[in-house]
C-alpha cells in the first residue's frame, strides 16, 4: 500500500505540531483551559463568551444557508446574546441543573443556540434525530427523562403530538417555526419564548459536571444514555486542532446531523472553541449545493462521513477548484482506500479518516494532518491517548503487532463518557485495569498504524476463520464497479458461516453474472478463498443507520432467510 504524502501546496495550519504533542499531559492541558479538577468551568463560555471578551464579537460564529438557500452569518456577540436569553428561557420555565432539554432538529442554527443556551444555564442537552419515527424518539426521549423539547411544527404534529401521553417529565415544547392551532400547554414558539426571556448570566457549574447526553445504540438492547462533562470541550478544542487542522478563522464544515454525537461535539463545539466559522446547512443532500458550499462559501476544513463522499463521488464527474479547502476528514464507519484516493483526485486532498466513539467523545485516532496517510488505515493516536490491541475483553494481555484483537484506550482525555443513567454497569463493564474497551477488533502495524477490522459482534467466523467485514468491503470496494459493499456471515451447516457480500454496482454497464464472477475473482485475489464473499448479491442501495453506518444486522437476516430459502430448494 502507498503512502500518502500531504499535498506540497497544501501545509498543516498547526507548524509546530511535535513540539505541542509529544509531551501532553492532560491535566495540565486541562489547567491551562481552566478546566483542571473541581474548577469552575462551562463550556459554552468556552466556547463563546471567552472570543467575546476577547474582543471578537464580530466575528462569524455561523454561516447559515437557509432551506431556501439564503445565506447570512451570525456573529460570536449575537450567539451569545441569544444563547443568554435560552438559558434565561430555562431559567423563567423552571428548568434546573442537570434537567434534560432535547432537540429534535436538523442542521439549523437554533441546534447551536439550544445546545449552548442549555449547557451555559447547567442543564444537559442532547440531541436526536428528526428522522426518527414516533416510537424511537418516545423511548429516547422517555429514558432522557426530556423535561423541555426543542423541535419543527411538522416533527411535532407528526410525531411527538401522538405520544405526549408517554413523557411524563416533558413539561415544556418549543418549537423553531410556527404554532398549530389551539396550541396545548406548555406549547410554544421559541421566538416569544426568547423574546421574553432575561438574559442569564453563565450557570456556576464545574469541570466535572455533566453537560452533554448522547445516545449509542449499540448493536443489541436499548439506546445508552451517556453523559459527558463540560471538560469534554478540551478534547473538542484539541482534537479539532491537532486532527483536524482547525483554526481561528477558518470556515469549517461539518456535515454530520446533530442528532448523532459528530453534529455536536465537532458541529457545535470544535470549530467555536477555536475561533473559527461553522458552515449550518439547513438544507438536504445534494451535490451541487455541496460543492458549491465547498467552493463559493471557501470552506477550509471539511469533516464528513464516507458514505457521503461515496454518494458525492458517485453523483460529481469532476469537482471544481476549490482553493479554499486546506484538509479533508471522515468518521463513523470505514473509510476504504479508493475513498481516501478519490478525494485526492477529485479535490487534490486525501481524506483523513478519523476515529472514535459516541463513548470516547472525542477522536481518539486519525490520520493527522501532519503525518502521511496510509490508505485503508484509521490512523495513529491523538496525542494523550494510548491505545493497545488486546484480547478481547482482557486489556492486560496485548497481542502483537498485526493480530487482530479489541482495541482498548487508556489515558486521561476528558471526553470519555462519565456515566450511563440508564445502564449503571456500563461504564465499570467496559473499563478495567485503566483501560476502556471500545468492543471494536482492530490491529496495529510495524509503523504504529491502527486498521479497523470490525464492531467485535460483526466478525464471521467461517470454517474456523475469523474473517472482518470490513476488510472484505474494502477489497471489494477496491473493483471499478463496486461502488459499495456490504458483508456479513450467513449460516451455513459445513461452515458454521460463510460470506456473503451484498454490493452496489457503478452505473456503467449491466450488473450481471459475468460481473458478479469479476467480482468474486477479484475478491479472491485479493482476500484468498476463505475470507472471500460466497455469494455476492447486487443490490441498488444498502440500509444505512442514521449516522451513515450500514445496517449489518438487517443484511444479516436478509443473508440467513435468502439462505434459508436455497437451502429448502435443495432439500
Ligand atoms: O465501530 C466503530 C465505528 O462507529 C462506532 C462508533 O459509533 P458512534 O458511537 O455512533 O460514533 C460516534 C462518532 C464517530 C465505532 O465503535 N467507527 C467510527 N469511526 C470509525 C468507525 N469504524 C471504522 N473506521 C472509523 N474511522
Amino acid at each position: 500500500m502507498e503512502w500518502i504524502e500531504k499535498h506540497p501546496d497544501v501545509s498543516p495550519r498547526l507548524t509546530d505540531y511535535d513540539a505541542e504533542c509529544s509531551n501532553l499531559n492532560w491535566p495540565d492541558a486541562l489547567a491551562r483551559w481552566g478546566a483542571g479538577e473541581n474548577q469552575p468551568f462551562n463550556m459554552a463560555v468556552a466556547a463563546v463568551d471567552r472570543h467575546v471578551a476577547e474582543g471578537l464579537a464580530e466575528r462569524p460564529a455561523l454561516r447559515i444557508i437557509d432551506r431556501d438557500g439564503g445565506d447570512r452569518s451570525l456573529t460570536y456577540g449575537a450567539l451569545q446574546a441569544q444563547t443568554a436569553r435560552f438559558a434565561g428561557a430555562l431559567g423563567s420555565a423552571g428548568v434546573g441543573v442537570g434537567d434534560r432539554v432535547m432537540a429534535v432538529l436538523g442542521p439549523v442554527p437554533e441546534v447551536h443556540v439550544a445546545v449552548l443556551g442549555t449547557v451555559r444555564a447547567g442543564a444537559v442537552f442532547g440531541g436526536l434525530f428528526s428522522a426518527f419515527g414516533p416510537d424511537l424518539l418516545a423511548q429516547r426521549l422517555r429514558l432522557a427523562e426530556a423535561r423541555v423539547l426543542v423541535t419543527t411544527t411538522a416533527v411535532y404534529e407528526r410525531k411527538i403530538a401522538p405520544i405526549r401521553d408517554r413523557l411524563p417529565s416533558l413539561r415544556d415544547i418549543w418549537l423553531v417555526d410556527g404554532l398549530p392551532e389551539n396550541p396545548p400547554p406548555g406549547l410554544r414558539r421559541l421566538a416569544d419564548v426568547l423574546a421574553e426571556a432575561p438574559y442569564a448570566e453563565p450557570a456556576a457549574t464545574r469541570a466535572e459536571s455533566p453537560a452533554l447526553l448522547h445516545f449509542t445504540s449499540g448493536t443489541t438492547g436499548e439506546p445508552k444514555a451517556l453523559i459527558h462533562a463540560h471538560r469534554a470541550a478540551v478534547a473538542h478544542a484539541l482534537t479539532g486542532r491537532w486532527a483536524l487542522d482547525l483554526g481561528p478563522e477558518d470556515c469549517f464544515w461539518c456535515t454530520a446531523d446533530p442528532g448523532w454525537v459528530t453534529g455536536i461535539s465537532y458541529g457545535v463545539f470544535a470549530p467555536l472553541l477555536n475561533g473559527a466559522t461553522a458552515l449550518v446547512d439547513a438544507r438536504d443532500f445534494d451535490p451541487d449545493h455541496w460543492l458549491e458550499n465547498l467552493r463559493d462559501r471557501a470552506v477550509n476544513v471539511w469533516y464528513t462521513s464516507p458514505t457521503a463522499l461515496r454518494m458525492l463521488r458517485r453523483a460529481v464527474a469532476e469537482a471544481p477548484a476549490l482553493p479554499a479547502l486546506r484538509h479533508i476528514a471522515s468518521v463513523g464507519e470505514p473509510l476504504d482506500s479508493e475513498t481516501v484516493e478519490w478525494g485526492l483526485r477529485a479535490f487534490g486532498q486525501p481524506v483523513h479518516d478519523t476515529y472514535w466513539q459516541s463513548e470516547t467523545g472525542a477522536i481518539v485516532i486519525a490520520n493527522l494532518p501532519v503525518r502521511a496517510i496510509k490508505p485503508g488505515a484509521m490512523g495513529l493516536p491523538v496525542p494523550g491517548c494510548i491505545p493497545a490491541i488486546v484480547t478481547p475483553g482482557d486489556p492486560d494481555s496485548p497481542v502483537t503487532d498485526g493480530a487482530v484483537g479489541e482495541l482498548a484506550i487508556r489515558g486521561d482525555w476528558p471526553a470519555l463518557f462519565r456515566d450511563c443513567p440508564n445502564r449503571p454497569d456500563y461504564r465499570a463493564r467496559v473499563t478495567r485495569s485503566g483501560w476502556y474497551l471500545t468492543g471494536d477488533l482492530a490491529r496495529r502495524d510495524a509503523d504504529g498504524y491502527f486498521w479497523f477490522v470490525g464492531r467485535g459482534d460483526d466478525m464471521i467466523k467461517t470454517a474456523g476463520h475469523m474473517v472482518g467485514p470490513f476488510e472484505v468491503e474494502a477489497a471489494l470496494m477496491a473493483h471499478p464497479r463496486v461502488s459499495e459493499a456490504g458483508v456479513v456471515g450467513a449460516p451455513d451447516p459445513v461452515a458454521g458461516e460463510v460470506v456473503w457480500a451484498f454490493v452496489v454496482p457503478t452505473g456503467e454497464g449491466e450488473a450481471d453474472e459475468t460481473l458478479r464472477r469479476d467480482i468474486l475473482a477479484h475478491a479472491r485475489r485479493r482476500l484468498g478463498p476463505a475470507a472471500a464473499p460466497r455469494v455476492i448479491l447486487f443490490r441498488r442501495r444498502l440500509p444505512h443507520t442514521r449516522s451513515g453506518k450500514i445496517l449489518r444486522r438487517r443484511l444479516r437476516r436478509l443473508a440467513s432467510r435468502i439462505s434459508g430459502r436455497q437451502s429448502g430448494v435443495k432439500a
